[in-house]
């Protein structure tokens, strides 16, 4: 079963690319950048990847990104991402980045893009992985700075894909999202967002209703509301779920218990991702690798989640075709 999974083609549609930083990395550019972090070792940083709840991991990760400040440092953290995603048979990604949380910072936009898509690009030539990006706006921060953050990327929309939410979702419904989600789609940005993680049913409601969006990024808890799971599945919209991510913030308190498979006999389309694999214990193919073990999920199972993430991802049809 594991060759199985780990020959097997897949995409990847749910991964902050900040949330790829490997300690090593972080420590060679934190020491490149002459930037002090609160660890020296990686047991420290081990140690103090231990969390309660997505507030717990978030304030952890802002820091981990806080050592990244040139055009260079977005290209390793996202080259080596990349290169992880080759070793997995990962043929397609599609990253989310988190532009506020640089811009926040005073590192221009145009520093954090140019990184992350000059990587792709080699990537693409190189390792012929193909990638989008999505960029995410926080919620934790007003709809004013996503605006903000929406015209910063004007001159960059080639680069850009889609538009996603991330970062603290209770208290932080997608309605308050509302008016920068139309303005983003009308550039012609593709809507995604995280809704359901720890957020009830009614934010997945919010989302697909009043965001509009075309895949949902977690979605777990849409399973408290029958009429909210009839309603994705014949809107035919799909489920990015991280198995990994929802043991590590408590989402989920035991793998055997992940709703995975009930999600796939309810007819939703579920596909697996790392979300943030640096901080969670696993990459892609150890999400596959361990919900398969804890579920007891069929040879045919996995080949329609890998499937899934090809069929519901950003690509055109003509190129899915060369993946299915
Ligand atoms: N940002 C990075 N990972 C996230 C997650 N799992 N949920 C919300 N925001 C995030
Ligand atoms: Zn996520």
């Amino acid at each position: 079963m594991k060759n199985f999974i780990e020959n097997l083609p897949k995409a990847e549609l749910h991964l902050h690319i900040e949330g790829s930083f490997e300690p090593e990395l972080m420590f060679k550019i934190a020491k490149r950048n002459n930037i002090k972090i609160p660890y020296d070792t990686v047991a420290e940083i081990e140690e103090a990847y231990k969390f309660n709840c997505l507030q717990d991991f978030l304030d952890i990760y802002y820091q981990g990104a806080g050592v990244l400040t040139s055009e260079q440092d977005f290209y390793d953290l996202t080259y080596s991402y990349l290169q992880k995603c080759a070793n997995q048979n990962v043929r397609h990604t599609e990253i989310m980045f988190d532009p506020q949380t640089h811009t926040e910072r005073g590192i221009p936009f145009e520093v954090v893009i140019n990184g992350i898509s000059k990587a792709c690009k080699d990537a693409e030539e190189k390792l012929n992985i193909s990638s989008f990006l999505i960029m995410s706006y926080l919620r934790h921060l007003s709809e004013e700075d996503a605006f903000k953050t929406l015209k910063e990327s004007l001159p960059f929309k080639s680069k850009i894909k889609a538009i996603g939410l991330d970062s603290s979702e209770k208290g932080n419904p997608p309605s308050k999202f509302k008016n920068v989600y139309k303005a983003s789609v009308k550039e012609g940005y593709i809507p995604v967002a995280h809704a359901g993680e720890e957020g009830n049913a009614d934010y997945i409601w919010e989302a697909i209703d009043i965001l509009g969006i075309k895949r949902i990024d977690h979605g777990n808890n849409s399973l408290q509301d029958e009429t909210l799971v009839k309603e994705i599945v014949k809107r035919n919209l799909a489920l990015t779920v991280c198995p990994l991510s929802n043991t590590a913030l408590q989402v989920v308190d035991d793998l055997k218990n992940h709703p995975l498979k009930k999600m796939m006999e309810l007819g939703l389309k579920v596909t697996i991702n790392s979300d943030d694999p640096a901080y969670f214990g696993g990459q892609v193919n150890k999400n596959y690798i361990e919900i398969q073990k804890a579920l007891n999920l069929t040879k045919s199972d996995i080949y329609e989640l890998a499937k899934n993430s090809f069929n519901y991802s950003l690509l055109e049809d003509e190129k899915k075709q060369q993946y299915l």
